[in-house]
């Protein structure tokens, strides 16, 4: 088992490295998460790991071990009502001030293995076919390669994509190939995959009209949700809306933005008044 003192030096690395907060009580969890790396690595525990990382002159170690830290959890249209709101409430609020054939910048930051940008793609096709929609680019970064070499291949299990995922879906916008099933090419083609880590500055990638940061703020301590959400607001387009993760909040952090209703789930950066 882990000592105190190597938990409170992952604990330092992770929220160094990725805003990652770990609680004291999370000891035994981190323990049994290591074990598998441990293990690859030739070690006997987390505990060895930790050692190891003193003996090498690089940090690479160090990446891995924080990579094995974070929460991977996702699936296709994760929380159905807010997708709802996002299909009937939010994208029609931001592309009512635009031109007919503008074209939408949205960036799913914090994406994970690609359920949620691949979502966001069937769902605007889906707007689309129904007349509604618009051209979209859809930028999806996470700060973990491992989880992104899966995101860009685009192949999921069974099991995969019955989260979230209705067969008429499933049938219209994946192809079968084998036990596995891969995003259709067209529906691959709108999201584009990159690295990206939410404590470095994402202004280069911006101005995006629409950000979903979904379920990942909630792993950060309130300076780093703070710093990361404002960094954020820099990103958007003067009149985007960034959407967050089922319960998760904001405004109680920063009065970078405002809510635009009761559940707290779009925001709208905080100076943006509609034109009358
Ligand atoms: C729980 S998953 C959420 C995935 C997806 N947004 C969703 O709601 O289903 C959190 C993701 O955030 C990523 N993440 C955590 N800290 C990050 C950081 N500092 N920069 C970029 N991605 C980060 C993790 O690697 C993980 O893939």
């Amino acid at each position: 088992m882990l000592t105190e003192a190597q938990f409170a030096l992952i604990a330092r690395q992770a929220k160094r490295r990725v805003g990652l907060a770990l609680k004291p009580d999370r000891l035994a969890v981190v323990d049994a998460r290591l074990a598998p790396l441990a293990r690859r690595e030739g070690c006997a525990c987390a505990g060895e790991l930790v050692q190891a990382t003193q003996e090498r002159s690089d940090d690479l170690l160090w990446d891995a071990i924080v990579d094995a830290l974070v929460d991977p959890s996702t699936h296709f249209f994760r929380d159905r009502a807010a997708w709802r709101a996002l299909a009937e409430r939010a994208i029609p609020d931001i592309l009512r001030g635009r031109a007919p054939n503008a074209r939408l910048r949205i960036w799913s930051a914090g994406c994970a293995t690609g359920q949620e940008p691949f979502s966001l793609a069937i769902l605007m096709d889906e707007l689309r076919e129904e007349g509604q929609g618009a051209t979209t680019e859809i930028v999806a970064t996470d700060v973990s390669a491992r989880l992104l070499d899966k995101a860009t291949a685009g192949i999921f299990s069974q099991f995969e994509v019955q989260r979230g995922l209705s067969v008429r879906r499933m049938i219209a916008r994946f192809e079968r190939i084998g036990e596995m099933w891969r995003v259709m090419d067209r529906v691959r083609a709108a999201v584009r995959f990159e690295a990206h880590n939410l404590m470095s500055e994402p202004a280069a990638m911006g101005p995006f009209d629409l950000i979903l940061c979904r379920n990942v703020l909630c792993g950060m301590d309130d300076e780093d949700r703070k710093a990361t959400l404002e960094r954020l607001a820099g990103a958007l387009a003067e009149d985007g809306m960034l959407m967050l993760g089922a319960g998760e909040h904001a405004v109680d952090v920063t009065d970078a933005f405002s809510r635009t209703g009761e559940d707290g789930l779009f925001l709208r950066n905080a100076y943006w008044r509609r034109a009358a």
